[in-house]
C-alpha cells in the first residue's frame, strides 16, 4: 500500500520521525507485497532550520518526496497554499492513504484535499479536545477528525470525545507515538545534557519555558505579564524562543529582560529533551512540551486555561494557571513545594507506532 504523509511543523517532524521507523522496521518483516510505501510530503509550514531541518538531521528522517515551501501567511492564505500544492502532490502520486498528524494547518490541508480526492485519511492524535474553539487548532483537530477514516486515539479520553460527537467507526485505542519517540530518544539525549553548561544552568536548578500560542503571543500585555511572573519565580529560566516568540517579544519592547530569564533560540528535540530532564519545573503553552514533563516526571504549570492533556493535570503534575501573573507564581510555587505522586500511564505502552502500523496494514 502507498501512504502519502502530510509534515510541516516542529511537533509534526518527532511524531513522523516515529511511525517512518516504525514503517522500516514492519516493511523488513514483509515481503515486497505486503510493505507499506511511505511518500513524504513536507509543507514549508516550518521552514528554519532550527524548526524543520535539525530534526531531519537528529532524528534521521529521510528527505521529502516533496517540498511544497508554503512559509508563514495569515490562516487561509497558509492552509490554501498547503490545500493546492497538497492535491496537485496527491494526485501526480496517487496514495492508498494519507496519514496526518496533530492539529496544524498542515494537518488541515492534508485533511481536506485527500477528502475531496476521496482518499482515507488516517489521523495520528484523533480525538484530542481543549473546548476552546477561539484555538485554531480545535478547528483544525474537529474539521480532520470528522473528515477520517482511521481515527488513531493516545487516550481513553480522546475515544471518548469522539464517541461524544458520533464517531465510533474507525477508532483506534493506540497510546500516544510522543511517548514512543521520548523512550526511544531518551538515551540519546542524555548525550547532550552537556546544553545545560553552554546555557550556564545546572541540573534541578532552573525552570524551563516555552509560550509560542497565538492567543499569547498576540497580545503583548499577556506576553509582558508572563516574563514578569517568570522573573518572580526565584530561579534561572531559560525560554528557547519560537521564532513567533520572539518577533512579538521585540513588537511588546521586551525582547531584553532582566534578572534570571534567559531568551534563547530553539533547540534540537534531544537537546529539549535534555533541558526538561534536568528541568526542576517547566512552564508551559505547549501540548507536546506539558506531556513531556509528565513523562518525565518534572512538575509543570501551563500557560494556558484548559488543556488537551487533561490526565497530566488529574495526576497531580500539571497546574493550568492561565497568563495572570500572580497566578502563574501561586502555581509554580506549589509545584516546586509539592511532593511527587504517582502520575500512572495514560499514554500507552511505547508501542503506538506500531499498532498503528498494524492497523494501517490491514487497510
Ligand atoms: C503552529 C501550529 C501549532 C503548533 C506549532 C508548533 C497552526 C495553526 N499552529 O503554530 O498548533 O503548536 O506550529 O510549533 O498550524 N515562523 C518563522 N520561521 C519558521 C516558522 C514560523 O519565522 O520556520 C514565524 C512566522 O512569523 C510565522 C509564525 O512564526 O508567521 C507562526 O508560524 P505558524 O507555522 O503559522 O504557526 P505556529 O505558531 O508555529
Ligand atoms: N521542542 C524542541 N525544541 C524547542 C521547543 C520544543 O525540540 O526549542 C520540541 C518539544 O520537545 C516537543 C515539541 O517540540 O517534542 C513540541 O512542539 P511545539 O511546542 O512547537 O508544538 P505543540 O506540541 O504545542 O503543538
Amino acid at each position: 500500500m502507498k501512504l502519502l504523509t502530510v509534515v510541516g511543523a516542529r511537533p509534526q517532524f518527532i511524531k513522523a520521525a516515529v511511525v517512518s521507523r516504525a514503517i522500516a522496521g514492519f516493511n523488513e518483516r514483509r515481503h515486497v507485497d505486503g510493505r507499506i510505501q511511505e511518500v513524504l510530503v513536507h509543507t514549508g509550514q516550518h521552514y528554519e532550520d532550527g524548526m524543520s531541518a535539525v530534526f531531519f538531521r537528529e532524528l534521521g528522517i529521510p528527505a521529502p518526496a516533496y517540498h511544497l515551501g508554503v512559509g508563514s501567511g495569515p490562516h487561509g492564505q497558509q492552509t490554501g497554499r498547503m490545500l493546492d500544492g497538497l492535491e496537485r502532490v496527491m494526485q501526480q502520486a496517487g496514495p492508498d492513504c494519507v496519514l496526518v498528524y496533530g492539529d496544524t494547518n498542515s494537518t488541515l490541508a492534508g485533511g481536506l484535499a485527500a477528502s475531496k480526492l476521496q482518499i482515507p485519511i488516517a489521523h495520528v492524535e484523533a480525538g484530542l479536545r481543549s473546548y476552546n474553539r477561539a484555538m485554531p487548532e480545535e478547528i483544525n483537530r474537529i474539521i480532520v477528525d470528522h473528515l477520517s477514516t482511521l481515527l488513531f486515539c493516545p487516550t481513553t479520553r480522546s475515544v471518548k470525545n469522539l464517541s461524544c460527537e458520533g464517531i465510533t467507526k474507525g477508532v483506534h485505542l493506540v497510546g500516544d507515538v510522543m511517548y514512543d519517540s521520548l523512550l526511544h530518544n531518551q538515551e540519546r539525549a542524555g548525550q547532550k545534557d552537556g546544553i545545560l553548561k553552554s546555557l550556564g544552568v545546572r541540573p534541578g536548578q532552573y525552570a524551563l519555558a516555552t509560550i509560542h500560542r497565538a492567543q499569547t503571543t498576540d497580545h503583548p500585555e499577556t506576553l509582558r505579564n508572563i516574563l514578569v511572573a517568570l522573573g518572580y519565580l526565584g530561579l534561572p529560566v531559560l525560554v528557547p524562543l519560537h521564532p513567533r516568540t520572539k518577533a512579538a517579544l521585540r513588537t511588546a519592547g521586551v525582547d531584553r529582560p532582566s534578572g534570571e530569564v534567559r531568551l534563547v533560540s530553539p533547540v534540537s528535540y534531544h537537546e529539549m529533551l535534555a533541558l526538561e530532564r534536568h528541568a526542576r519545573l517547566i512552564l508551559t503553552d505547549s501540548g507536546g512540551v506539558q506531556k513531556e514533563a509528565f513523562l518525565l516526571r518534572v512538575p509543570c504549570v501551563t500557560l494556558r486555561n484548559e488543556t488537551e492533556w487533561e490526565e497530566t493535570v488529574e495526576a497531580g503534575w500539571n497546574r493550568l494557571a492561565g497568563t495572570d501573573p500572580d497566578r502563574i507564581v501561586t502555581a509554580a510555587r506549589a509545584s516546586l513545594a509539592e511532593g511527587p505522586t504517582d502520575p500512572g500511564h495514560p499514554y500507552g505502552d511505547g508501542h503506538a507506532a506500531e499498532a498503528i502500523l498494524e492497523v494501517l496494514a490491514g487497510v
